[in-house]
């Protein structure tokens, strides 16, 4: 169940804030209902109309993997009026990503303007394992690897580390390359992870979702994800 502004953004029609001055100005029907209540909770069964018009019925869905560059944000519109994750993808599909990477992380991002999909991925029994790469400045020591192996606290937390690898180790910088997969979703959560143990991370990059990775995308490009994927994410989640 969703928020039916939320919705009803997700559908494409408009912003979720304009979305609310519909249902304010009682515009908004939800199953034939007009729908005052802002917060009405709705799914995608429910035939919700605007003005008279249903806005759910023949959406086309789309579904996009993009390698996100650097200095790119990961939502539909910046206030500052930096380059997005969407302003990437050639559609005129109201596409929005799922979930986020920080704005000088890169790597793998999906987008859809599905909000079922969007939904069933983020939602935290989902537990989709991210595989990043991460240059820290410091070469951990046995202590701090069995730390991050055992989970550590974020929040009362623990973050579950499912693998973690070194890449490379440089002496004269002291910096290290690691490779680590966990199934978190809650943000700059790899940052947080180091930033316990007073590391910084210098550069990291999304690798890996699940069985999807970005060997075939450079910076910047994107594909549709084929059926064949859809449904296999959706099945991955569904049977959780
Ligand atoms: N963890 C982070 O710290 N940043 C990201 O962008 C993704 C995961």
């Amino acid at each position: 169940m969703e928020r039916l502004q939320k919705l009803i953004a997700q559908y494409g029609y408009t912003s979720r804030r304009k979305a609310e001055d519909l249902i304010r100005k009682k515009k908004v029907m939800v199953n034939g209902k007009i729908i005052t209540e802002l917060g009405t909770k709705v799914d995608s069964n429910d035939v919700i109309s605007i003005d008279g018009i249903i806005i759910n019925k023949d959406i086309k869905h789309e579904y996009y993997i993009l390698n996100k560059p650097r200095s790119v944000v990961s939502s539909v519109e910046d206030n500052r009026g930096r380059i997005t994750v969407v302003d990437l993808i050639n559609t005129d599909a109201r596409i929005y990503p799922i979930g986020r990477l920080d704005y000088d992380t890169t790597g793998l991002i999906l987008l859809t303007n599905d909000g079922d999909f969007a939904n069933t991925l983020m939602h935290p029994k989902f537990q989709i394992e991210k595989t990043y790469i991460a240059k820290i400045n410091k070469i951990l020591d046995k202590d701090e690897i069995h730390q991050i192996k055992k989970g550590i606290l974020i929040d009362n937390r623990k973050v579950e580390v499912r693998k973690l690898k070194i890449k490379n180790i440089n002496k004269e910088k002291n910096t290290m390359i690691l490779e680590l997969t966990i199934i978190e979703g809650r943000n700059h959560i790899v940052k947080k992870i180091f930033n316990e143990l007073n590391i910084e991370v210098l550069k990291l990059s999304r690798i890996g979702y699940g069985f999807l990775d970005i060997k075939d995308l450079k910076s910047g490009e994107y594909r549709a994800l084929t059926i064949k994927e859809i449904k296999k994410l959706y099945s991955l989640a569904k049977n959780k």
